[in-house]
């Protein structure tokens, strides 16, 4: 097959590049927004467009003569969103809709688009199914979920061959570290103090990239037009219990925990049930502990990775996001 994948210059997007690269020819469309880098495809084989899947013309230039598109494109941050929602409306929603309208015109084969667990808002107790209504409670969300809408759409409307894949909380290597595990990592092994949002109870469900992308590939490949497949981790944990493991990981004492003002509308939990990509033949491969692991040894051994990320403009991100409630 020849597929296009968008934001692959991104965590999840690469990890699924390398991946599809083996089997398939790749070409990439991205418009590495600060999250984006071409550093991430190194020895993965594909064909890089720079350009925004919002325009028409670049998208369709990308997508001439591919059989699939699988859709990772996205400002991907809840805080940012909460900050400024433009570029999740303009990324989200109009652009899944040029890619729809693409994918239609051309005649596409297959169209993935990848989403998560946060368009059904939050679950104090049991687990999402993919016949939960959405309920999205931030800009990123909501955003996400709208996105998620049009591609349903163009399934009823148009006959377009499309599915869905929500998946719960990714942590992995290559993580940009505005995302809670990645900037623990980072703060824990340089000394500096770890924010933790309000009580530091909320829940998440944490799934290693490498399983994600592997769900991804088999739902592109095996999944029926027209459904949504829900990919949630193995395991569910306390925010308290990721940062104390992290510490742990990392050889820091708890002196470096700094409760702050919780995040406004924070969702309490998040839980899928994975039944449904499961019956395809998908499993988690990884569990929390070995993950962890593996995730803080890369940072570890990846500073040139991070070093450039550090002091660009996640500094200035930082100072805005931290500074004040750090004491900085
Ligand atoms: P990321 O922020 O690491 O990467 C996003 C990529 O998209 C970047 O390379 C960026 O340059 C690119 N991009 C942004 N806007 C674009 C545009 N208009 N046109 C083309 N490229 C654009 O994000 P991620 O964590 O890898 O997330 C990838 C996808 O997975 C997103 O759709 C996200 O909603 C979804 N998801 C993420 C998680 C998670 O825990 N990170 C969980 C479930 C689902
Ligand atoms: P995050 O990685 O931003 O993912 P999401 O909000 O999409 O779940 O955050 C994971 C959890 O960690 C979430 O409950 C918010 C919390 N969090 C903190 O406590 N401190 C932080 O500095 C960050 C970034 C997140």
């Amino acid at each position: 097959m020849k597929l296009l994948v968008t934001g692959a210059a991104g965590f999840i997007g690469s990890t699924y590049a390398r991946l599809a690269a083996g089997e398939h020819d790749v070409t990439v469309l991205d418009k590495l927004t600060y999250a984006g880098r071409r550093e991430n495809l190194e020895e993965v084989e594909h064909v890089f467009v720079h350009g925004s899947i919002s325009d028409p013309g670049i998208v369709r230039k990308a997508m001439e003569g591919c059989d699939a598109v699988v859709n990772f494109a996205a400002e991907s941050h809840v805080d940012r969103s909460i900050a400024g929602q433009d570029p999740f409306v303009e990324t989200h929603v109009i652009g899944t809709g040029v890619l729809l309208e693409a994918a239609r015109q051309l005649g596409v084969a297959r169209y993935l688009q990848v989403s998560t667990d946060e368009v059904y808002g939050s679950i104090a107790s049991g687990s999402f199914t993919e016949s939960s209504p959405l309920d999205p409670s931030s800009p990123y969300s909501a955003t996400k979920a709208a996105g998620d809408l049009l591609v349903s759409s163009h399934v009823h409307t148009h006959g377009i061959e499309a599915v869905i894949c929500r998946g719960s909380n990714n942590y992995g290597p290559r993580q940009y570290p505005e995302k809670l595990i990645p900037l623990i990592t980072l703060n824990a092994l340089q000394g500096d103090r770890l924010p933790v949002y309000g009580d530091g109870r909320q829940v998440r469900n944490w799934l290693f990239v490498e399983d994600f992308a592997r769900a991804i590939h088999l739902v592109l490949q095996e999944g029926e037009p027209g459904r949504v497949y829900n990919v949630g981790g193995p395991d569910e944990c306390e925010n308290i219990d990721v940062v104390r493991r992290v510490l742990a990981l990392a050889g820091r004492d708890e002196s470096l925990i700094e409760y702050v003002t919780d995040r406004p509308g924070h969702d309490r939990r998040y839980s899928l049930c994975s039944d449904r990509v499961r019956e395809l033949g998908w499993q988690a491969q990884v569990h929390f502990e070995e993950g962890l692991t593996r995730t803080v040894q890369w940072y570890r051994d990846n500073e040139p990775w991070w070093a450039p990320i550090r002091s660009g403009e996640y500094r200035e991100y930082y100072e805005r996001q931290y500074g004040r409630v750090l004491g900085r």
